[in-house]
């Protein structure tokens, strides 16, 4: 199947699903968070599909959510919809019975850094950035990123990263334990090391490495949902404060915002 937008391609027992408005540097749109939820329902179906890779086109793998779509919904809206729209089609990506490996071929940003955090593994080419950059806005990650984030690198390091909205190359990330492995960022390199990976997993046992998985993920979610309950209202909130419109409007306007902590 594949949409103008979200492509999906089922090849063997590996499924590439790539994100594909790079124009954008495939933000995430309604449309595109449709589109990846059609994907999770055909990859559920599918029996043959033992390992499934997520990428982008184009200089990014996902700067985030698209800053010009969720800016205009009403703090309802934010809440009911997108947010809650986000934290169901990333589960269904985490829950995914084959293993998920998410290739950063560019930015990794945002909403981008929080699906890639929904995904078991991450490979990313030398030199690519991740961040969130949300509270720049104003806003706060919104898609799982302060659940995940903290749960695979530790509390501290989420917090630097969150708090400060810096960059990360793709180096550091590995040695925090954000990144699996970085890959020489010459031409194909990722995909070569992301398709012989998808293979290694691919010939053994679907049954025991998908229980693996899901034993794996059923021990780290002890806590269970709380923080994603909370994040899914303080998300809605912060993104209606002076300094969230504020920080839109710099964005559009391409300048530095000036915030005043309402
Ligand atoms: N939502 C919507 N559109 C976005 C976007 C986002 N999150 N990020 C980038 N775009 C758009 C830009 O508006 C631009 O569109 P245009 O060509 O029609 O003007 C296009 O994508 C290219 O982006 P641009 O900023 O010109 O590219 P760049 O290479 O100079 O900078 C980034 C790349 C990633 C540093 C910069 O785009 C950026 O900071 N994006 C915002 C990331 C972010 O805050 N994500 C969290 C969102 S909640």
């Amino acid at each position: 199947m594949a949409t103008d937008l979200v492509q999906l391609s089922l090849d063997g027992p590996i499924a590439t699903v790539v994100l594909n408005r790079a124009e954008k540097l495939n933000a995430l749109n309604r449309e595109m968070l449709s589109a990846l939820e059609r994907c999770a329902d055909e990859l559920e179906r599918s029996q043959d599909t033992r390992v499934v890779l997520l990428t982008g086109t184009g200089k990014a793998f996902c700067v985030g959510a698209d800053i010009f779509e969720w800016s205009d919904l009403s703090p309802l809206e934010m809440g009911r919809r997108w947010i809650r729209d986000g934290h169901r089609i990333f589960a269904r990506y985490a829950r995914l019975p084959q293993p998920l490996i998410a290739v950063l071929n560019g930015y990794t940003f945002g909403g981008g850094l929080e699906l890639a955090l929904a995904a078991d593994l991450r490979l990313a080419a030398e030199g690519v950035q991740l961040s969130f950059p949300e509270v720049k806005l104003g806003i706060i990650p919104g898609w799982g990123g302060t659940q995940r984030l903290a749960q695979l690198i530790g509390p501290s390091r989420a917090k630097q990263m969150i708090f400060s909205g810096e960059r990360l190359l793709a180096q550091q990330a590995e040695k925090w334990g954000l990144v699996n492995e970085v890959v020489p960022s010459d031409s194909d390199k990722l995909t070569q090391r992301a398709l012989a990976l998808a293979q290694q997993i691919a010939a053994n046992g679907p049954v025991a490495v998908q229980m693996t998985k899901q034993l794996i993920d059923a021990g780290m979610a002890a806590n269970g949902d709380a923080g994603l309950v909370l994040e899914t209202l303080a998300s809605s909130l912060a993104s209606f404060t002076a300094d969230a419109q504020e920080g839109v409007a710099a964005f559009r306007q391409r300048r530095p915002p000036q915030f005043s902590g309402r």
